[in-house]
């Protein structure tokens, strides 16, 4: 084992991205160390760098989702072993400082950290941690502190195709979480499965498990008034995958029948909310480690293999960055311009030159 690696640090808020040589942790007890094979960007990581947000301890080093292979064990770990393959996500102390999956090695607590499915490669399975975990916790965490729809869980008695006949819309398909949230709809049995998107990703979303695809380019009211023709009767639960506030948000509300559940990914104010409409607005909290998550995130971490395995799920596709660690602020950048459709950027740490 070497005893430094290469990272990508930020040496305080707003500094930009640096390739640098730091230490490789050991891992505490209770953790593993993982070599990353590849890491996947999120929009998450341009708006911490560029926004300031959720970090307050740098230098830092970003990043929510990666793939390897376990090197080392903490102490009194024995659910893995030297070798495994798995997936990890990025995570948090509770100094708010994060320990982030853009570098070679990473130490990692067991709630964050799962089996790799034996059929997707490191670069496909790098990017499932987090969009998996923020459209399927919502969805079916049963935690009484947990902010979640409740939905019995697919892999529970009773659980699989319980809401046949009932219809779902899901914001901006497309989107790495959008992709998930239709693949767990599918799952459950809800039906129709509406969602919008650039027409030009129909046939992939069909292929997910959507039955209807319509233009995210309309006007919103246009939009409300086709997803509500598709359900044909009231849609009582809503998940927006992209929850942008001056364009999906309002719709999405409005498109909750009163009384009915919206998921958001990020919490945005929403326009026009009415409380008193009964609708319940659901914000999706994606990091396996927040206690809300615990037992709903071990549950859905166990599941993955086999959901992969058996071809149930479908993992994102993915472009590969040259460059390893160095290719991420090009791709951050183009996630921030939104010049990315339907895809997964990933890059290879290891491949990162001197
Ligand atoms: N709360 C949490 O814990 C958590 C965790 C992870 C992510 N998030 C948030 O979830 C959001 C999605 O993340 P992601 O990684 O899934 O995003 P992503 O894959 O980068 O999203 C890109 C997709 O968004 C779609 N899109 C953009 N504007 C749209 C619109 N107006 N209507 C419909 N679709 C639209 C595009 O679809 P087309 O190409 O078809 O046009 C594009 O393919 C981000 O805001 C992210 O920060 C939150």
């Amino acid at each position: 084992m070497p005893s430094q690696q290469k990272a990508l640090v930020i040496e305080q808020k707003f500094a930009p991205q640096v390739v640098k040589n730091i230490d490789i942790p050991k891992p505490a007890a209770g953790e593993v160390l993982i070599r990353i094979e590849a890491t996947a960007l999120n929009p998450v990581d341009w708006k911490i760098h560029e926004l300031g947000l959720l970090v307050e301890v740098y230098p830092a080093t970003l990043g929510f989702d990666a793939s390897g292979v376990v090197v080392e064990l903490g102490e009194g770990v024995t659910e893995y072993a030297v070798g495994d393959k798995v997936i990890v996500e990025g995570w948090f102390d509770s100094e708010k400082r994060i320990f982030g999956t853009f570098q070679q090695y990473l130490a990692a607590p067991l709630t964050t950290v799962g089996k790799m499915p034996s059929n997707l490669t490191f670069e496909e399975a790098a990017a499932v941690p987090s969009g998996i975990a923020t459209a399927g916790l919502p969805l079916y965490n049963q935690s009484e502190d947990a902010d979640s729809a409740r939905l019995t869980p697919f892999w529970e008695e009773g659980g699989l195709g319980k809401y046949a006949g009932k219809p779902i819309f899901v914001a901006g398909g497309s989107a790495s979480v959008g992709q998930y949230a239709i693949q767990f709809a599918r799952l459950s049995g809800f039906s129709p499965i509406i969602t919008s998107a650039s027409l030009h990703n129909a046939d992939l979303l069909k292929s997910l498990g959507a039955t209807h695809v319509v233009d995210r380019n309309l006007a919103p009211e246009a939009l409300v008034q086709k997803v509500r023709e598709l359900a044909g009767g009231h849609i009582d639960l809503v998940f927006d995958a992209v929850a942008i506030p001056d364009s999906t948000l309002a719709a999405s509300y409005q498109i909750t029948a009163p009384g009915g559940q919206l998921v958001v990914v990020v919490p945005f104010p929403i326009p026009g909310e009415d409380k008193s409409s009964g609708r319940r607005v659901i914000a999706a909290h994606g990091l396996f480690q927040a206690p809300s998550n615990f037992v709903a995130g071990k549950a859905l971490l166990s599941k993955i293999p086999e959901l992969f395995e058996s071809g149930q799920f479908k993992p994102n596709r993915i472009e590969v960055l040259p460059g390893g660690l160095a290719g991420i602020t090009a791709g951050l950048n183009r996630l921030r311009d939104g010049k990315i459709s339907a895809v997964k950027l990933v890059v290879k740490p290891q491949d990162t030159e001197d």
